[in-house]
């Protein structure tokens, strides 16, 4: 079993298969896992603000019988300078794991690194592998028939995520190689996903059957995909480059034009629209492809929960 989840490439293709298993059987048959965390503690600590991550690891702790610890980073001793490699040590006397939401990914690997209990990344600066794996949750529930649940029906579907190449998505070319769903990435070049990533996730999908593209043609690179996914053009920390982000993506709003480009005059379900959270409605989504009858956004703000359940229950249940 894996120690840590810092990258969705700490789980094996298997073993993301069997989380979004796991995640589906906590969502359908909660009763059954009361207990299964019963007097444990996940710490979490917080360098940057958090609605959707905080209040589902912290519910996710109570349902599965433990608790959570709310640690903002400004408030403990690391915003006086005490060392990640001390703050892993100490807290791993007290809990049994700490999720960590962190600016540079060296911070929460630093955590693996002295931690003797399990890390969890709540997002950093390169990676948001909880978000994705919640998403594949929600693709499965949308795309397998009705009445079931079947990790398979990722394959050979295409995500198309427009917008930029950050932390959203390095996880999902990370989430699709692992299970053979394409990806194709449309974005102005300058922000195109890290080469690093690119790279790993195009030799794992030789193995899983995922294909990746990465394009500016804010035309064309959308035809034909079976989901539009988007986030912010300035994340969390890229405040002061909002405005020339919002002139570089000019073009690149998620609208209902580029949806029905996406259908490519397809009959049958149409190309869903998915987004992280929060959004920005009229920057990088339009409001009625966010608010309209495509969009998937409140299933899977919703699944975050029963997916950490399962990445909690995965990492941290006794054997
Ligand atoms: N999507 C997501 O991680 O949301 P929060 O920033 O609210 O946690
Ligand atoms: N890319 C965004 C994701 C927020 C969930 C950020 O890092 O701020």
């Amino acid at each position: 079993m894996p120690r840590h989840f810092l990258s969705v490439t700490d789980f094996s293709p298997a073993q993301v298969r069997d989380c979004l298993l796991l995640a589906n059987d906590i969502k359908l048959h909660p009763e059954n896992y009361r207990q299964t965390l019963a007097g444990q503690t996940l710490a979490m600590i917080f360098q940057k603000k958090s609605t959707r991550t905080r209040v589902s690891f912290e519910v996710g702790m109570y349902q599965l019988g433990g608790h959570a610890l709310f640690l903002s980073s400004a408030d403990i001793q690391i915003g006086r300078g005490e060392t990640i490699a001390d703050t892993a040590q100490v807290i791993s006397r007290y809990c049994n794991g700490i999720m960590a939401r962190v600016y540079g990914h060296e911070i929460v690997e630093e955590l693996a690194k002295f931690a003797t209990v399990p890390i969890i990344n709540g997002l950093s600066d390169l990676e948001h592998p909880c978000q994705t794996m919640c998403d594949a949750q929600t693709l499965i529930e949308h795309w397998s028939p009705k009445g079931t649940y079947d990790p398979s029906v990722l394959r050979g579907k295409t995500l198309c995520y427009v917008g930029d190449g950050n932390n959203m998505a390095h996880s999902l070319l990370d989430v699709g190689a692992a299970t053979g769903m394409n990806v194709t990435i449309v974005a102005p070049k300058g922000y195109w996903p890290d080469p690093k990533i690119v790279a790993r996730c195009e030799e794992l999908g030789r193995e899983t059957g995922s294909k990746i593209v990465i394009t500016d043609d804010v035309i064309n690179g959308v035809r034909g995909a079976d989901c539009i996914y988007t986030d912010v053009w300035a994340s969390m920390g890229q405040e002061e480059e909002h405005d020339k982000r919002v002139r570089d993506f000019d073009g690149f709003i998620v609208d209902e034009s580029m949806m029905q480009r996406a259908d490519n005059g397809r009959t049958g379900p149409g190309c869903l629209f998915m987004h992280c959270l929060p959004a920005h409605r009229g920057e990088e989504v339009s409001a009625e492809v966010c608010d309209g009858p495509r969009s998937i956004i409140f299933d899977e703000a919703e699944n975050r929960l029963h997916i950490q359940k399962a990445i909690l229950v995965t990492l941290m249940a006794k054997r």
